[in-house]
């Protein structure tokens, strides 16, 4: 078999000059349009160059035509009048070859037809193969049957990836019998990771895993639409001329909204311009009052992954902040995304994100059958039923999407192809009276080579890109610091052996306990000839914390947390395989033993504020004073213990993990929700991500705790007291603050000091960690309402923390300083709005396990 490789190589021009003049976000470095089986060049309706296949006739062999033709089509409809389509057809009668030679990088492949009959080929007779490179894109294909009614024309857009041979081989392979033809090919370059990475993983819907997209993925785009919106045509589009379709078609359900509101959005470094044009996310459906959910149904062949990308921006002038939206994603009937909250994803509103999930879309009884696999977003007001509070709850029982892509992604051999489509009609395929004999088999390549690079637009947005991610990244430092430590521990911490234990607790006695947990039982002990008072914490056998955590423990306790306000760790036993942690012991038991539920005597207010004091300062320590931070993640009273002076301790801060570490998509901290009920944080709850502002809201429980001496959760009472965080907060915003202190501090506590406690407390416990006070300010301004109570008339200096409550009035910058989790206000469109960065919480580097505490 004779094979004639033709090399030509064409100079495009880049149209970008010829669009309009705003600046397009991605200018092609790559962009081939070739109008096959055309005469000559033509320019479309948008302006665009298209050339002709047939352009270098002397660079044609004699038998050229033996193996293909160009050809007019017999018949013309008129709602396919547009180039490529109406300038003829290459008819392919053997394989045929056309290399591109395009730099390496991802590109966008399209391939344009229009099925009529050319010059005397039927179009039913059409049957034929295509690959890229050694993908399988189309097989046994039938352009005639993909055709709709409605569209008479066929656009097929694939995502493939160049390797560094830079070479691109678009291989046309006829069904026996049968005739390839195509109306046009336009090769488009596209910006790096935009939908394939180096090795992308991406959450598997249905299942705890990942998929991988790499570089030998296939993509075909099935779906891209506006959702809520009218169609977007390729010149709309930011330099890549996709199409974005309105999602009218898919649908399911009636009655649903379509806010659209013509504003700027703020593209990040994440979402960048290019990722969808405005238009996209500036439109979009959300239910009406009437529905449950948002539908979806799109028809996907079985037998292959789908990667479905879902655009958001929250647009509307009600849907501001952080847990004011919140929705569940199901794909295929199965959990995708869980409490998906845009404005927290994104950073704040009326700024763009996309999400990408794959589904396994399988039916065993036909491999590669049609299927309608479902898109439902529907509210997610767990929070709302767990706090039983509108304030914390998600305000807007509502989901929102504003655009959608779906595409099949190849199989493991590389294949996009599904069984044929269904011919319409039965039409008998007649043999074929091709010009010229069917034995030689040429291919025929060209190699189109594009040296056209425009790259200054890119260096600017690289450089915006750059600031906005600095913007967004602001403080961030502070809180991504790692510990790898592995020293051994200090000599601070003695070592003992289980015979020095056994003879402390007189063998583990039961009379000896005092406190029970999961991991075992703490007994109070007596060491050094009973001159020693300590508490010994023995982990269960069958406990499931293991040897490295209690190894993780010792270390953090005895070498790096040393403070007045923790409680210290004297030694630990690992003698035969015993984990025994041994402590300070706490004469004065938890701080809960002396506000409620108890015989002890009620604390007066000054020594409630100067536990309250302590306890602030252990944590805010935990937060900032040590190398890396901290968050304790179960404050509570019972966590708070006091020694024989009354000095507050705290307690359980013990095993730190090292989390992930920035960067990396891998994992972040977001574990099951630990911690204790009543004292959780919403925003907590709900992300499953940890800040230190985690344990400022637990900590503004304590403070109530203290105020009123009732639990964190109490059942037994009326609906609207059984919790005590959103009832406190009710009581503090209506002034009715006489009504829920402790009746034992009656006449205590000064006018003032309460009224700073208080607002303090409340403060704690706004929905946003951005909105609280650090740990930092906390102790500043107990220390000043303790001054107050103490009768000193004059302000603390340095008590900087105005807080007043019902009127966003605190100090900015104070709050914001030493926020790690928290950037800096901006301002958009006038309105000033608190950019939360928790979406990036992930990179919180060390966080706190729960242990059982001592005292509980
Ligand atoms: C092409 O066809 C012509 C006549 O139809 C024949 O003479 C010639 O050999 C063919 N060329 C090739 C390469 O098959
Ligand atoms: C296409 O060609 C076939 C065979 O020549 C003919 O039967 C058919 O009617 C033609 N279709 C149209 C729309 O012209
Ligand atoms: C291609 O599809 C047509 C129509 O479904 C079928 O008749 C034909 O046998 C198929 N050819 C191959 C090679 O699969
Ligand atoms: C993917 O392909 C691009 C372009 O050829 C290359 O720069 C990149 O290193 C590849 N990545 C991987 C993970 O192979
Ligand atoms: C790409 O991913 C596939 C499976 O998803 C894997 O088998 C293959 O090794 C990966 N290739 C590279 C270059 O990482
Ligand atoms: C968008 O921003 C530009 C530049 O800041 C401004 O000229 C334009 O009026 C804004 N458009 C809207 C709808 O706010
Ligand atoms: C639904 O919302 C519309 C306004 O958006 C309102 O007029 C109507 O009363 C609402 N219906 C119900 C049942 O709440
Ligand atoms: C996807 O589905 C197929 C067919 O059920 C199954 O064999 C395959 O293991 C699934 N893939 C994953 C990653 O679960
Ligand atoms: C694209 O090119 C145009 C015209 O040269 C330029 O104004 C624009 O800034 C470029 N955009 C990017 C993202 O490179």
């Amino acid at each position: 078999m004779a094979t004639i490789t033709l090399l030509f190589f064409l100079f495009l021009q880049l149209i970008t000059a010829t669009i309009s003049t705003t600046p397009l976000p991605y200018n092609a470095t790559v962009y081939v349009l070739l109008n096959c089986g055309a005469q000559s060049a033509t320019t479309d309706e948008t302006d665009r160059r298209w050339d002709t296949d047939t352009h270098f006739p002397n660079f044609l062999p004699s038998d050229f035509s033996n193996i293909s033709t160009t050809a007019t089509a017999s018949e013309q409809d008129p709602s396919v009048n547009r180039v490529p389509y109406t300038t003829g057809a290459r008819i392919m009668k053997s394989r045929f070859t056309y290399t591109f030679r395009v730099s390496p990088g991802a590109k966008f492949l399209r391939l344009y037809f229009y099925p009529a009959n050319y010059s005397g080929f039927n179009k039913a007779e059409s049957f034929f193969s295509v690959t890229a490179n050694h993908l399988t894109l189309l097989r046994n294909f039938s352009a005639l049957a993909a055709v709709t009614d409605s569209s008479k024309a066929l656009r097929k857009e694939f995502v493939i990836n160049v390797d560094e041979t830079q070479i691109l081989d678009v291989t046309f392979s006829p069904s026996p019998n049968s005739y390839a033809f195509v109306n046009g090919i336009e090769i488009l370059s596209m910006p790096t990771n935009l939908y394939i990475h180096g090795n992308h993983r991406i959450k598997l819907v249905g299942q705890n895993d990942f998929f991988y997209i790499n570089n030998s993925t296939a993509l075909e785009t099935l779906y891209r639409l506006n959702v809520g919106g009218n169609l977007v045509g390729s010149t709309e589009d930011t330099g890549m001329y996709r199409v974005w379709d309105s999602d009218d078609a898919f649908v399911v359900g009636y009655g649903y909204q379509t806010p659209h509101f013509d504003v700027n959005i703020t593209y990040t470094s994440e979402t960048p311009p290019y990722s969808a044009p405005r238009i996209v996310y500036t439109t979009s459906r959300t239910m009406s009052n009437h529905s449950q959910s948002l539908d979806w149904e799109f028809p996907l062949n079985s037998g292959f992954y789908y990667l479905f990308r879902l655009h958001f921006c929250e647009i509307q002038p009600e849907v501001l902040e952080v847990n004011d939206r919140v929705f569940d994603i199901y794909i295929g009937n199965q959990m995708a995304e869980r409490a998906a909250d845009v404005v927290e994803w994104s950073g704040g509103w009326r700024f763009p994100v996309y999400r990408d999930y794959v589904v396994n879309v399988t039916n065993p009884d036909d491999r590669r059958n049609k299927q309608s696999i479902t898109l439902q977003l529907s509210p997610n007001m767990e929070t709302k039923a767990v706090y039983a509070d509108a304030t914390l709850g998600s305000a807007y029982s509502n989901a929102i999407l504003n655009g959608l892509e779906i595409f099949k992604l190849g199989d493991a051999i590389g294949s996009l192809a599904a069984s044929n489509h269904e011919l319409p009609s039965e039409a008998p395929i007649a043999s074929l009276a091709f010009p010229n004999n069917k034995k030689k088999r040429i291919s025929w390549h060209i190699i189109v080579a594009i040296i056209t690079g425009v790259t200054s637009g890119i260096a600017f947005f690289s450089i915006l890109g750059f600031l906005i991610s600095r913007r967004r990244n602001g403080g961030k430092d502070s809180g991504t610091s790692v510990t790898k430590s592995s020293s051994p521990p200090s000599d601070l911490c003695r070592h003992f052996l289980i015979a020095e234990i056994k003879n402390a607790t007189d063998n583990f006695d039961e009379k000896f306990v005092i406190g029970y947990g999961g991991f075992g039982n703490v007994y109070k002990g007596y060491l050094d000839n009973g001159t020693t008072t300590v508490a010994v914490k023995r982990s269960n056998p069958s406990s499931k914390q293991g040897i490295r955590e209690f190894q993780t423990e010792i270390e953090m306790l005895s070498s790096k947390l040393r403070h007045r306000h923790l409680v210290s760790l004297i030694g630990y036993c690992d003698d035969k395989n015993e984990m025994i942690l041994v402590y300070d012991y706490m004469a004065n038991g938890t701080l809960r033993d002396h506000l409620y539920n108890t015989d002890n005597a009620p604390l007066p207010w000054k020594k409630r504020l100067d536990i309250c004091i302590g306890a602030a300062k252990g944590l805010c320590y935990l937060h900032s004073g040590t190398k890396h931070m901290i968050i304790h993640r179960d404050v509570k009273s019972t966590n708070i213990l006091l020694d024989d002076k009354w000095v507050a301790k705290v307690s359980d801060f013990g095993l730190s993990k090292v989390g992930s570490v920035g960067g990396t998509d891998i994992t972040h901290v977001s574990t099951a929700v630990k911690g204790s009920f009543g004292y959780v944080d919403p925003e907590y709850y709900k992300r499953q991500r940890l800040t230190v502002k985690s344990d400022v809201y637990s900590f503004g429980v304590v403070l109530f705790e203290v105020l009123c001496a009732r639990p964190a959760i109490n059942p037994n009472l009326p609906s609207g007291q059984v919790n005590l965080a959103e009832w406190a907060s009710r009581s503090c915003k209506k002034r009715e603050l006489e009504e829920i202190i402790d009746p034992n501090l009656k006449g205590q506590i000064a006018p003032e000091c309460l009224s700073k406690f208080a607002e303090l407390a409340y403060h704690c416990l706004r929905k946003e960690g951005v909105q609280r006070p650090s740990m930092g300010d906390v102790v500043k301004t107990l220390e000043s309402a303790l001054q107050v109570q103490e009768g000193e008339d004059h302000e603390v200096e340095g008590s900087s923390f105005p807080l007043i409550i019902n009127g966003d009035a605190m100090n900015e910058d104070e709050i914001f300083s030493d926020l790690s989790e928290v950037e800096r206000k901006l301002t958009s469109n006038g309105i000033s709005m608190s950019v939360s960065r928790s979406a990036k919480v992930n990179n919180v580097a060390l966080f706190s396990e729960i242990i059982t505490p001592l005292g509980r």
